[in-house]
């Protein structure tokens, strides 16, 4: 019954393809982008409507164009013979985007939702719409609060952090091309709450955190062609929960922290020149735990943290011509471990964090022409230690986390022309204090951290 069923479906859709499209409602929607057996990450635009794209339905061998805006843990598998699905309503389709061919509900692919693209001239997009993570090799040590840099070459260095050993001194690096983990040279000082910086040389600035003896002032430097770690100049003063932001001219401003006298209102600029850190002004605020972001205008802003006397919703603008912070709009909110990202048009979004009323799942955005906040969309989860990342479609992916519920799995995406979150895909992995690295394939690299089974070594890519 249902195998008729399917095969009458596959005849009405080709029976659609050699008619045109009719704009019916509930009429299946075509396209002619994706000719192969398996759709290319490059596909052409098949609907006025950007979230549609072409899937292989692989009963028929032809495409189909789809609203994919769905997740493909949320489809069920088609059956052995990868041509039909026992769902009701649905048709297989294989696509590179899931890894196994998934029964896509024929609702989504209705002209209606995927109104066909009329002009002749097709648009490439690059960007992914059916998102889903796929589990990549493991990282060789589990930690949490280390850091993951992105190397000119492509691959991506992992940096300390804290494993079940204490404070680690290890480095991994992943290459995209074969997924696969190197040790590389390990730093002279294990630490964790670090930061690290690509220096225009493409050499990698790992500074302070916390180390076996606490508080770190000590600098090293990674070069990437040699893989090994060499000491460079030190901190005026020791810091861990810090800011790091490379600034135009190529120097780097690290900001507040704490020490053992407690959070830290100094900040600090790395010559990579003289290898040497001199002062620069101080915040207004001490604070820890806040976050960074360069400005279309060079300026750094920093916004929230916490200070001794609990959650910051302050913000403050660093101009590099002056060495000077000035006060800026606050938040709507104070909170700490949130995330803030430079989006495409120029704003910051700041998401998430953790405050005197608990985690959060508010959203608000920076206009640095106002220099003022404005709260947009909340996530539906609330999380605290997640990670933020920019998509090549210029959405935001926020990752994991922690709230009173536990580690978090959850993913969401934010819109930046709507202003609200779609749910994706979870990882399989719950986890916080993970990093999360844009690969030069466009891909998301989601690397260990920590979870419901202690650190992780797990590794995860989104695409
Ligand atoms: C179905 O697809 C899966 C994953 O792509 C593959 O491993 C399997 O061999 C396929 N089975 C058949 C009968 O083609
Ligand atoms: C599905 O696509 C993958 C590549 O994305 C391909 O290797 C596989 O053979 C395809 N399976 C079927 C049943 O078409
Ligand atoms: C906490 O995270 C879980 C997912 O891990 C989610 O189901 C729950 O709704 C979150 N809590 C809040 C208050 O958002």
């Amino acid at each position: 019954m249902q195998r008729i069923l399917i095969e009458v479906m596959t005849m009405l859709y080709t029976v659609c393809i050699v008619i045109g499209s009719d704009t019916a409602s509930g009429q299946i929607s075509t396209c002619e982008c994706c000719s192969s057996s398996h759709c290319p990450l490059t596909v052409e635009q098949c609907s006025v409507n950007l979230d549609c794209e072409c899937l292989w339905v692989t009963m028929s061998e032809r495409p189909m164009c789809a609203d994919t805006v769905v997740s493909c843990q949320d489809l069920v598998p088609c059956e052995i013979d990868n041509k039909t699905c026992t769902e009701p309503s649905s048709v297989c389709v294989n696509n590179s985007r899931c890894s196994i061919p998934v029964c896509f509900p024929i609702d989504r692919a209705s002209s209606q939702r995927c109104p066909p693209w009329t002009t002749k001239n097709s648009v490439t997009r690059t960007d992914n719409y059916v998102l889903g993570w796929l589990n990549t090799n493991s990282i060789r040590f589990a930690r949490y609060y280390h850091t993951a840099s992105i190397l000119s070459d492509g691959r991506v260095l992992i940096a300390g952090g804290f494993g079940s050993n204490g404070p680690l001194n290890s480095a991994e690096l992943y290459d995209p091309s074969t997924e696969l983990w190197i040790t590389t040279g390990t730093m002279s000082v294990a630490r964790y709450m670090h930061t690290a910086s690509i220096l225009a040389d493409g050499k990698v600035l790992v500074v302070g955190g916390f180390g076996p003896m606490g508080s770190l002032n000590s600098a090293e430097l990674y070069n990437p062609s040699t893989g090994t770690w060499t000491k460079t100049g030190s901190m005026c003063v020791a810091r861990y929960s810090h800011t790091t932001s490379i600034l135009n001219n190529g120097k780097i401003l690290v900001g507040g922290g704490f020490d053992a006298g407690g959070y830290l209102q100094s900040a600090e600029l790395y010559d990579p020149s003289s290898e040497l850190w001199t002062n620069t002004g101080n915040m207004n605020i001490a604070r820890s735990l806040h976050r960074a972001c360069i400005l279309t205008n060079g300026k750094v802003l920093v916004a929230g943290g916490s200070d001794s006397s609990g959650y910051l919703n302050s913000a403050e603008l660093y101009d590099p011509s002056t060495g000077v912070w000035t006060k800026t709009g606050s938040m709507n909110f104070a909170r700490h471990f949130h995330t803030a990202s430079i989006l495409t048009n120029g704003k910051v979004l700041v998401a998430g964090g953790f405050s005197s009323s608990g985690y959060l799942n508010s959203a608000e955005l920076f206009d640095l022409s106002a220099g003022r906040w404005k709260i947009t969309g909340s996530m539906s989860t609330a999380r605290c230690y997640h990670t933020a990342s920019i998509l090549t479609n210029g959405r935001v992916l926020i990752a994991g986390g922690y709230n009173y519920s536990g580690y978090v799995n959850s993913v969401e995406l934010y819109d930046l022309s709507t202003e609200l979150w779609i749910k994706s895909d979870s990882m399989s992995n719950p986890r916080y204090s993970h990093t999360a690295s844009i690969l030069i394939n466009g891909k998301v690299l989601v690397a260990a951290g920590y979870g419901d089974t202690g650190y992780l070594s797990s590794a995860e890519l989104y695409a």
